[in-house]
This record gives structure tokens, sequence and C-alpha cells, in this order.
């Protein structure tokens, strides 16, 4: 009789501390160890307390906000070129002609690609040729024929340079293109411009089919 009682007795508590966790499902209840219940999360994009959270002096007290932070400067993506650090201004300008194009030779598909992207990106000014007659032409002002003379003596640093930053009617293009692909399009405005070990690649595929789509494009624009 006794252990029958002792027996309930324990079995009346177990209940009660089994079931005292499941009063609302939103609450975890009772909780042991309350670091697994609550965990430490770190929301994105959340502001948080930079008393506790940073170790910048001159942040302290502030908010700061969490996962969204930049790169630190000058961190370079595993397999990037170099960062261009040459400023959006006229002595950036003057100074980029000095820099070397960082792409060698292109190969034949290389060379496809960099016509592909000049055609995405360039051609609607410049024309598929660089002749300054693309659909775009008399509705911006000012796009230059970049196969006059004049272009033709600008460093590779400098074309790579206004592809960056854009100069006056023409936009940046350093969110569209990586550097990569903006040394190479380098390459073929060499190509359009008659010079290069690559000009032959005018005759490929790409290079004569293209004028074609563009000539389409202005006529149906
Ligand atoms: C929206 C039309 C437009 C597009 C698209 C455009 N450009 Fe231009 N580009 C211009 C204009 C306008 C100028 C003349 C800028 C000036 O000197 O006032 C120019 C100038 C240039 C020059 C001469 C720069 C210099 O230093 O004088 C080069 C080279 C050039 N563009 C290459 C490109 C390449 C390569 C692309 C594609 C990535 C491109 N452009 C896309 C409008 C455009």
């Amino acid at each position: 009789m006794k252990t029958i009682h002792k027996f309930s007795a324990i079995a009346l508590v177990a209940m009660i501390v089994i079931t005292s966790g499941c009063g609302s499902k939103r609450s975890p209840g009772r909780v042991y160890m309350p670091d697994m219940a609550y965990s430490r999360t770190y929301e994105a994009y959340d502001l948080l307390d930079s008393t506790k959270f940073t170790g910048d002096v001159n942040n302290k007290g502030g908010n700061m906000i969490y996962f969204n932070a930049m790169p630190a400067a000058g961190s370079i993506k595993r397999g990037d070129l170099f960062p261009y650090t040459l400023p959006n201004d006229s002595i950036g300008y003057n100074m980029s002609g000095a820099i070397a194009n960082p792409v060698g030779e292109l190969s034949v598909a290389d060379m496809a690609e960099a016509g592909r992207l000049y055609n995405i990106n360039c051609a609607v000014c410049h024309g598929a040729k660089g002749k300054a007659n693309g659909p775009m032409s008399g509705k911006v002002g000012g796009i230059v024929d970049i196969t006059l003379p004049q272009y033709q003596a600008l460093g590779d640093g400098t074309i790579f340079h206004v592809m960056t930053y854009g100069k006056n009617n023409m936009g940046s293009y350093a969110s569209q293109l990586t550097k990569e692909q903006r040394w190479k399009i380098v390459k073929y405005v060499r190509t359009l411009q008659g010079g290069g070990a690559a000009a032959t690649s005018d005759s490929t595929n790409t290079a004569t089919a293209v004028p074609d789509s563009t000539a389409n494009a202005k006529k149906t624009m």
C-alpha cells in the first residue's frame, strides 16, 4: 500500500514537471539552460548598442549596424584584380594613362566576349564600330568617335578610367562591368581603332554579326 502511494506521488510530480513546460506554445516554460533557449542572435541590419558590441572607441555609445558592413578598406576578393585607386578627378584622369593593362593578350574567345560586352554596354552610343553612330547618337550629346587618332592616343588606363568613373554624358560602368571586363573591353576598343594584335578579330563572327544587330536596333528605334 505504502509503495503504491509513493509510486503515485512520484508519478504526479513527474507529470507536473513534464506538463509545466507546455503551457504556451510560444514560451519555452521553465528552462534549465537559458543560453540555449534564448540564444544570443545577431539580427542582420539590426541596430545594436555599440557600448556592448564594438571595440571602436570613436563610436562608443552610438548605434551600429551589424552584418551589413562593407568589407574592410583594401580587401580584395579572391581572384580579383588589384583595386583601382586613382581618384575621379582631373589629376586621376591625367595619371590614368600611365596605368598598364593588367590583362594580357586575349584569346579569340575572350576577344569575342569583350566584343559582346562592348556591344551591350557601349555600342548603343559609340556604335558597333566605335564611329559614334549608335542608336543613341543624336539623343545623347557629345558622343565621340573613339576611332579618331586623339582617342587612339589615349592610354589603356585612361579608357579604363573613363569606363570606371564616366565622363560628362558618359556614365560609369563600374557597377555593370568587373574590372577585368573593363580592361578586356579596352583591348576590344583597340581593335576598333585598327590597332593591336587582335585587330583581325574584326573578321570573326561576333564582330561582323554585331553591326547588323545594332543596325536593326537603330531601324526599330
Ligand atoms: C550614354 C552614351 C554612352 C555610352 C553607353 C558609352 N559612352 Fe563613351 N562616351 C560618351 C560621351 C558623351 C563621351 C564624351 C565625353 C566627353 O569627353 O565629354 C564618351 C567618351 C568616351 C571615350 C573618350 C574618353 C576621353 O577621355 O575623352 C571613350 C574611350 C569611351 N567613351 C569609351 C566607352 C566605352 C568603352 C563604353 C562602354 C563601356 C562607353 N564609352 C559607353 C557616351 C557614352
